[in-house]
């Protein structure tokens, strides 16, 4: 049974444990996080996946696990994989590492990771829920024959959206690396490229061209949501403003044709609709795909009468903005969002010795794409991929990062 070592004990931390409910061969055996570890330690055992020792130390948790997952915020990501690796270098053995989404706020962080990893000396898993979705596999599965015959996807299309983030250090962008983009950007821009990536050909097979991207505050700097927020999570986005709302397009050229394909993204914060949305279009000469999360076999209808006997809105759908009405339910969002998928992928990889699907390296690429798109932003202009503009994005900080996002989201 390979044990699972987590550190951080939050929303992405329960989300796993609810995960691994549908994972064979491994177990939560050890927990540090700065608050929730007990919490999460109760959780797991009511689960059945397993019953975790809760640590005070990163290094008791490297210790005491075959692979160690840092599930903390994106400002503590370096500083806790300093604290692995410095327990790794004392000769604790591992099999692998997992992080969650992104894998740094910027290059200079997802470089460090990568080199920490390095130091580790073992396997890494870049977790990116989006690629390992079913309804996503299942499409390109479903249409890999059409894809043979008619030729490659050249468009591929892929929305995040819901009403904003959980905690307060998401919503600070010196905090979090930005706001939407940097947040749910990378899901949407990474699921798009897996979806253009020709069946047989590793995840880097594309050449990323260019990026144009665009970023605005629609809601939350209005004044009434602006004092909403601060007085809810305590940002203040009258100093500190981040986008709510970021749209743009990665182009790639497959190096074998020449030919060049496009991923569209739509991220948001301002979503008021149901909850959390997922929406994934593409299309193929003579051929197409379509996800949308909010759309389920599953509605329940809670009445007026009966509304205030309701208060768990998020039983329904992550980030749910309703408790009653006519309501959407995804029965298990583990499995429809990756969670499950990704998991296994992870374990199995590290259970055998292999690799996961997707490793650090991804991760890395990945904030590449996501620094172009906010250097876009910021200049108003289509980013082309050359070695000058990849030596600049290696050390560029995007001004809504530095806290410097006035003059980009137009807040005066
Ligand atoms: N794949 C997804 O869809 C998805 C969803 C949510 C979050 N995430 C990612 O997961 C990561 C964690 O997000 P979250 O929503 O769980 O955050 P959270 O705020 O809900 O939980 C963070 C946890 O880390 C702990 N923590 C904070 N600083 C720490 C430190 N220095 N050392 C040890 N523990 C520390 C906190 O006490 C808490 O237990 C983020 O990078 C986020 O982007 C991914």
């Amino acid at each position: 049974m390979l044990k699972l070592g987590f550190i951080g004990a939050g929303f992405i931390a329960k989300f796993y444990a609810r995960a691994l409910q549908y994972v064979r061969g491994a177990d939560l055996t050890a927990i540090y996080a700065l608050n929730g570890a007990e919490a999460l330690a109760a959780m797991a055992r009511e689960l059945g996946v397993g019953d975790p020792t809760v640590y005070g130390t990163v290094e008791e948790v490297v210790q005491n696990a075959d692979v160690v997952c840092v599930l903390v915020p994106n400002f503590a990501k370096v500083e806790t994989m300093e604290a692995v690796t410095d327990a790794r270098r004392r000769n604790a053995e591992i099999r692998g590492l997992v992080v969650d989404k992104p894998l740094g706020r910027n290059m200079a962080e997802a470089n460090r990771m990568v080199e920490l990893a390095n130091k580790c000396g073992v396997f890494t898993a870049y977790h990116e829920n989006q690629n390992h979705m079913p309804p996503v596999r299942t499409a390109l599965a479903q249409l890999l024959p059409a894809w043979h015959a008619a030729g490659p996807i050249a468009l591929a299309r892929s929305a995040e959206e819901h009403g904003g983030p959980h905690e307060p250090w998401f919503w600070d962008p010196t905090k979090q690396g930005g706001g939407v983009l940097c947040d749910m950007g990378c899901h949407s821009i990474d699921v798009a490229r897996f979806i253009l990536t020709p069946p047989g050909k590793p995840l880097d097979f594309l050449v990323p061209v260019s990026v144009t991207a665009s970023t605005y505050l629609l809601k939350w700097g209005q004044p009434a949501y602006r004092a909403k927020l601060l007085a809810k999570h305590g940002v203040d986005y009258t100093k500190a403003p981040a986008e709510d709302y970021a749209t743009g397009q990665v182009v790639f050229r497959n190096p074998q044709t020449g030919q060049l394909v496009v991923a569209q993204f739509i991220d948001s914060w301002m979503y008021d609709n149901q909850g959390l949305c997922l929406r994934m279009e593409a299309l193929g000469p003579g051929y197409a795909l379509g996800v949308d999360s909010l759309t389920s076999p599953l509605t329940v209808f809670i009445g007026d009468a009966v509304a205030q006997a309701i208060g768990d809105a998020e039983s329904a759908l992550e980030k749910a903005t309703a408790s009653h009405g006519l309501l959407c339910v995804q029965p298990n969002e583990m499995d429809l969002y990756g969670y499950v998928a990704e998991l296994r992928d992870s374990v199995w990889a590290f259970a055998t010795g292999g690799r996961p699907m997707l490793d650090w390296e991804h991760g890395r690429r990945t904030t590449l794409l996501v620094m172009a798109a906010y250097w876009s932003a910021e200049r108003g202009a289509t980013i082309t991929l050359d070695s000058e503009t990849l030596d600049f994005l290696d050390i560029y900080i995007p001004a809504i990062q530095k806290g410097k996002g006035h003059k980009v989201l137009g807040v005066s």
